[in-house]
């Protein structure tokens, strides 16, 4: 059962920092605090699109079973030389396969079409209300034992079932993976993630470039000398989020990546936070 006693600490934020030196830490696992999203890329493009970010500096590589891109990422991997033992690699087990057995199956069909022998983080994809949330931690505990996951989490929990699946898990939920940018209000899940210790992982953390043209993120990016994707991405950092934005250009990879030598002040984080339409999570 949790120990109510992991710790989530906000990543370091300042001007001396390198994007491998910047992470959230919690129950045990260090998460680089940009991660790369792979959803949509597939084949040779993944492959050269992650081998890239990897050569940019990322140093966490997101992909799930249902982006069909897993053997693109491992090729990604191989192809970069950076040593496996330095890049965070999470992957997710889709709603269909999280009862007892199949999670774990899919687990090493993942591991299989990665060529790797574990993955650092293995998350539940989403909630599945017709498999009991205890089976499905259950599963999820009995991957990491077996060595199939260095750590593990969830995905698309709000509050109340991070909750619960941090009740029910042996070892830590050190992750929840949630949709999260300027026009969406987490509030309720980033308060539950702080008490129980879980990092907060922002998805489409740039809305699907949905909040580049918000003013407030346009008038930031103006006074720092930034572009809006930055001044987004550093809005989420500067929370203590990790966030995963997605992209298949060499030149806004690594512009997605160079948030760690600028900060935002208090009132532009306000400001950023209160677009004129702000949605509840779906
Ligand atoms: N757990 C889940 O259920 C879930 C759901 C959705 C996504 N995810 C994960 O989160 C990752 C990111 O989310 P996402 O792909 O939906 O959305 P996103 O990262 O918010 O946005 C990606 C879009 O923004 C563009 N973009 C990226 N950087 C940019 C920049 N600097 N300036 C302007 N445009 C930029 C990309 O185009 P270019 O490629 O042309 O740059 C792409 O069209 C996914 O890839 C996936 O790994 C998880």
């Amino acid at each position: 059962m949790s120990s109510g006693k992991r710790e989530t600490s906000r990543p370091q934020v300042g001007s001396s920092q390198t994007p491998e030196q910047s992470s959230v830490s919690a129950g045990g696992a260090r998460i680089p605090a940009i991660g790369f999203g792979t959803w949509k890329l597939r084949g040779d493009a993944c492959a050269a699109a992650v081998a890239d970010a990897l050569a940019a500096g990322y140093r966490h590589i997101d992909t799930a079973a249902v982006y069909d891109n897993e053997e693109a990422v491992g090729e990604g991997l191989r192809r970069s030389g950076v040593p496996r033992e330095r890049v965070f690699v999470v992957t997710k087990v889709w709603p269909d396969n999280i009862g007892e057995g199949a999670l774990q199956r899919s687990a090493e069909q993942s591991l299989r079409r990665l060529g790797l022998a574990d993955v650092d983080l293995l998350l539940i994809h989403w909630p599945n209300p017709r498999i009991p949330l205890a089976e499905s931690i259950g599963a999820l505990n009995d991957a990491r034992s077996r060595g199939l996951a260095r750590h593990i989490g969830v995905s698309n929990f709000g509050a109340a079932l991070l909750r619960d699946a941090c009740r029910l898990s042996a070892a830590p939920i050190v992750a929840d993976q949630c949709e999260y940018h300027p026009r969406i209000d987490q509030s309720e899940t980033l308060a539950a993630c702080r008490e129980e210790g879980v990092a907060f992982v922002s998805y489409s953390p740039l809305a699907k470039r949905g909040v580049l043209g918000d003013a407030a993120v346009v008038r930031a990016a103006g006074r720092h000398g930034r572009t809006p994707a930055q001044i987004v991405l550093r809005w989420h950092v500067q929370q203590g989020c990790v966030a995963i934005p997605k992209s298949a250009d060499p030149g806004r990879i690594r512009e997605n990546l160079s948030v760690f030598d600028f900060a935002l002040d208090a009132d532009e984080m306000a400001a950023i936070s209160a677009p004129p339409a702000k949605s509840q999570p779906g």
